[in-house]
């Protein structure tokens, strides 16, 4: 799909409808796209950056489709496959071109791809090349989301070529075909994936974003958004260290135990005008998890114990959750045990790391007692009384 954006800079938009998982780990329910972009400067023609390898045919296909018998630069934002690795094809079809890249890029694209170092010209923060009638301005962006990402902004046109920074795993069949309900949605749920461990760095380059005029954003996956100020606000609250009044119970339960405190809890909690999120490990998509995690205050984890230790489905979200690094303000851990173990503890080390507050546990042996389940309501409290401490009532 070539579409033209403005006179002089196409689209190249590769749509991978039914992809369903990304990096092995995420779930891509909407599919999602490479899109690559050519822009037609007059005297120069550059690329910026290409699509992934399982696209190779379609993709040389859309770059032949556009005619151009010359290109002179390659811009390469970000190493990760799904963006350079077909750098090594367009090199064979196009021996003339140079490869433009961060410095740290140049290494990953040798370490990853083996490109030749001789093709590769490293560009600085803030370096201009021209191309005629328009001008590339690179803006270093690291951790957006590999240490070595950089972004180009199209002086003459304020266009930003954002990479993966404001994209969306969102196949369309058009360029903006999409209304912004659906689009944010996507755009959360990638941030939420894939950004939001790096929120402190987001707000750095947001600011240096905010002194630049920018009429259009192309991002590296989904729509292309013509209103960039929608998804401008939309990442300056996703970062925010506002939370919401709202509480994940993300659970695990094997006999019937912890999904009795579980109910016991959720139904303390809305009494109490919090907004809860149940999420059962047996049946939740992760993305859906990440961006609950997004906006909530406090997270609960509810888990058998197995072997010791927590249930290992429980494990592994609680691996994902220290691996983002969400900005939630509380947790707290509720378990069963029979004989033993060390449920509770494991989760509180393995999470301490987010620095957050931890509440008084809730532990009960075998089947939660009536008594047992008083300390599930005091807890369902300390959390309410936690959440207007810190200001947050509001129903959402
Ligand atoms: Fe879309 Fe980090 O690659």
């Amino acid at each position: 799909m070539i579409t033209e954006l403005r006179p002089g800079v196409f689209l190249l938009g590769i749509q991978d409808w039914h992809r369903r998982l990304f990096d092995e780990l995420i779930p891509l329910p909407d599919g999602t796209s490479y899109n690559a972009y050519l822009i037609d400067g007059g005297e120069k023609t550059a690329l910026v950056d290409t699509a992934d390898p399982s696209r190779r045919e379609e993709f040389l296909a859309v770059l032949a489709a556009t005619g151009k018998k010359r290109l002179d630069y390659l811009v390469s934002h970000h190493a990760e496959q799904d963006h350079a690795g077909l750098i090594p094809d367009v090199l064979r079809r196009y021996p003339e071109i140079r490869v433009l890249t961060s410095d740290r890029g140049k290494t990953f694209l040798m370490d990853l791809l083996h490109l030749p170092a001789e093709k590769i010209q490293v560009v600085a923060d803030g370096e201009k090349i021209p191309l005629g009638r328009f001008t590339l301005e690179f803006i270093l962006a690291p951790w957006v989301h590999w240490p070595e990402t950089m972004l180009t902004y199209l002086t003459e046109e304020k266009i930003l070529f954002s990479c993966d920074l404001f994209g969306s795993h969102l196949a369309t069949s058009g360029v903006a075909a999409e209304g912004w309900p659906e689009v944010y949605q996507a755009a959360k749920r990638y941030y939420a994936e894939i950004m939001m461990p790096f929120r402190p760095v987001i707000a750095g380059h947001l600011a240096k974003l905010a002194t630049k005029q920018i009429s259009l954003i192309a991002p590296s996956h989904g729509p292309v958004h013509y209103r960039p100020e929608l998804i401008l606000k939309a990442y300056h609250d996703w970062i925010s260290p506002e939370t919401k009044n709202e509480v994940l119970v993300i659970f695990v339960s094997m006999h019937g135990s912890v999904a009795l405190m579980v109910q016991r809890l959720v139904d303390r909690l809305i009494s109490s005008g919090i907004t809860v999120r149940p999420f059962n490990l047996t049946a939740t998509d992760p993305g859906q998890l990440a961006i609950a995690l997004v906006d909530a205050s406090t997270v609960v984890l509810a888990t058998p114990t197995v072997l010791g230790g927590p249930h290992p489905v429980m494990m592994s979200a609680a691996t994902l959750i220290r691996a983002l690094r969400p900005k939630i303000k509380f947790l707290a851990v509720l378990s069963s045990f029979l004989w033993g173990g060390q449920a509770q503890e494991s989760l509180e080390n393995l999470l301490a790391p987010l620095k957050v507050k931890i509440l008084p546990a809730v532990k009960v042996r075998g089947c939660p007692t009536a008594a047992d389940l008083e300390r599930v309501d005091q807890l369902a409290q300390l959390i309410a009384a936690e959440h207007a401490q810190a200001g947050l009532t509001q129903k959402t």
